[in-house]
């Protein structure tokens, strides 16, 4: 007999590919189809469905899809064409593209330009999201609360997760927050790695480094305009918290050089993986193992605060059961920063307005709105970074791995024009110096063959490829010569160990291998700075500089950590290392409260 997953692939496969022949009904919906085949019930089951009653995390919705049609590991193609069901977002819900009662949006092209087709894509439009008005939100204020807990984290990126984590293993009662239909926030784009000194991998690797080497580095990088009691606690506890990550099951094995950094110290897995999207596969497991998974399409829109600026709960607006006002006798922000939002961006950094920007969709500053409403003081709110290399006309970050690697960066007309492992600052002003303010990396086979996530840039069609390097300067528009002596001169460099040029430090590779490829490269904003102001705590500073009780932050969302120019690498520490503390302090507070 068929089973019911069998039959489900069946109609599955039979659906698609009547779909992409054309025969659905026009402007038919998923929702419609499925009715036919078994009423409401066939997706909803046989509870009473009102658009209140789905549980807004649509957990229940996709365990159903995949019931019927298979895990994404069984409907995952195998060839090389572009598969959303094996993505570097992992196995998210499938509501999150097949939108039941409108047209289906490919979440990938939030960032891609894919070409694949969904099914019912001539669907009706969603009507348009509108937000709650403040009077909306003011009546839930006063409501009764839902549900109270004793710490209530606020997005679920790397910061978010941790702090949960944290908090959970604390004791605390936690209820995670996400806005997005899927978690892992900006931190799911982390490309780099995880600095941490005085790591197992760095000693066995025979690695000298030291907590004020870092500390050093990271003022260096954030030219001393960064809170030095915050960047010694991140220094200090970065080893324990690529072990905290080990424990559950992460592995970042792999050490490699960031810009800024004077030794390898950039954890990250072995194999290829990228970082971002494992640390956030390890964490969404572990925080389900823990009984703190987030709750998705859950946004949290205002801060409770009493007259005494102590924090008292948030209100969510649930995707499916609308406003509603959680109790928290703790409150994490971990909301991410603002690299998304236009409009901030050219408020606070009037030059870089509409400038491309590597983040996520999530990236909309609204912790910094919320803090700012409750009274919280921002700490060099202005500081936004350009990150040098982010994929010309795109919003795919060329990973500062590449140049790391070996990579050798060049002007449109084939000439070197910057040590490739300064800062993101200084490197993003060279590039934005120079004819058409953009850039090619440059790199041959053993570079392609070593850094695996070139393979990615690949797959996406990024790269110029050539047998010669004058075949790849021609492919790239630029002056065969130029590039020619470019790159002899840079390999005479390595050879002798002296870039006489621009004084890059470390030349691991050649450009000699056939053969060679190029990737087009401009800025774009990468990471926000600045934002709220905190104590080495995680407490957050009203704007009297006086913690205000209750409320927390980590991560992105925070100001300090940085200075005015954030290191490769120093993101990830600084989600799990500060994560993890506002967690454990959230929790602490929490639990002394009565
Ligand atoms: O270029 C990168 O891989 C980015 C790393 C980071 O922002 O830490």
């Amino acid at each position: 007999m068929m089973t019911k997953k069998a039959l489900g692939l069946m109609i599955g496969a039979l659906l698609s590919g009547a779909l992409i022949g054309g025969e659905a009904a026009a402007g038919q919906t998923l929702a419609d189809f499925h009715s036919k085949m078994g009423g409401c019930a066939s997706c909803h089951g046989t509870n009473a469905v009102t658009a209140a009653s789905v549980p807004d995390d649509e957990h229940a919705l996709n365990a159903q899809c995949q019931t019927c049609h298979g895990s994404y590991k069984d409907i995952r193609k195998t060839g090389t064409e572009i598969d959303p069901h094996h993505s570097h977002l992992g196995d998210i819900n499938c509501t999150s593209c097949h939108t039941a009662h409108a047209r289906p949006k490919l979440v990938c092209n939030d960032c891609h330009t894919f070409p694949n087709k969904m099914p019912f894509a001539d669907a009706p439009e969603a009507a348009p999201k509108v937000s709650p008005d403040e009077a909306a939100i003011e009546a839930a204020m006063k409501a009764e609360p839902r549900e109270s807990y004793d710490v209530v984290v606020i997005g679920a990126g790397s910061a978010g997760f941790n702090a949960a984590i944290a908090a959970k293993r604390a004791g605390a009662s936690v209820l995670l927050l996400e806005k997005n239909s899927f978690s892992g926030g900006n931190s799911m784009l982390a490309a780099g790695g995880y600095n941490a000194v005085g790591t197992k991998q760095q000693k066995a690797k025979g690695i000298t480094d030291t907590v004020e080497a870092y500390v050093e580095d990271t003022l260096k990088g954030g030219r001393g305009k960064n809170d030095r009691a915050l960047v010694e606690i991140l220094a200090k506890e970065s080893a324990a918290g690529v072990e905290w990550l080990e424990g559950m099951g992460a592995d970042l094995s792999e050490v490699k050089r960031s810009g800024g950094a004077r030794v390898d110290r950039t954890h990250r897995p072995t194999g290829g993986e990228t970082v971002g999207p494992h640390i956030v596969k390890t964490l969404r497991a572990q925080a389900e193992k823990d009984g703190v998974p987030a709750r998705l399409n859950s946004r949290a829109v205002r801060l409770i605060v009493d007259e005494n600026h102590t924090v008292r709960g948030v209100v969510v607006e649930g995707k499916h059961s609308g406003l509603y006002r959680v109790n928290a006798k703790a409150v994490v922000l971990a909301a991410g920063g603002y690299g998304q939002n236009k409009e901030m961006v050219a408020f606070y950094r009037p030059t870089f307005k509409g400038m491309t920007s590597s983040n996520n969709v999530t990236s909309t500053g609204d912790g910094v709105r919320m803090a700012l409403e409750a009274g919280a003081s921002m700490t060099d709110i202005d500081w936004i970074q350009a990150h040098p290399t982010v994929g010309k006309g795109s919003r795919i970050l060329i990973s500062e791995t590449v140049r790391g690697v070996g990579a050798v960066m060049v002007n449109e007309t084939g000439a070197r024009f910057v040590n490739e492992l300064t800062t993101r600052d200084r490197a993003s002003d060279a590039i934005l110096k120079q004819p058409g303010r953009h850039a090619w990396l440059v790199f041959d086979a053993d570079l392609y063959a070593k850094a695996k996530m070139v393979r990615g840039y690949d797959h996406l069609g990024m790269l110029k490829k050539a047998d010669t390097i004058e075949g790849l300067a021609k492919a790239a528009g630029m002056d065969p010569k130029v590039l020619e002596k470019t790159l002899a001169d840079y390999n005479a460099y390595r050879a002798k160990g002296h870039d006489d040029a621009f004084g890059r430090p470390d030349m691991p590779l050649a450009v000699a291998k056939a053969p060679f490829y190029a990737v087009e490269v401009a800025p774009g904003i990468h990471h926000t700075m600045g934002g709220v102001a905190v104590t080495t705590e995680s407490e957050v500073l009203d704007i009297q500089s006086r913690p205000m009780p209750g409320l927390y932050a980590a991560g992105e969302v925070t100001g300090g950590v940085h200075g005015f120019n954030r290191l490769g690498g120093n993101a990830v520490a600084d989600t799990v290392v500060f994560g993890r503390r506002a967690g454990e302090h959230a929790a602490k507070y929490a639990l002394e409260q009565k």
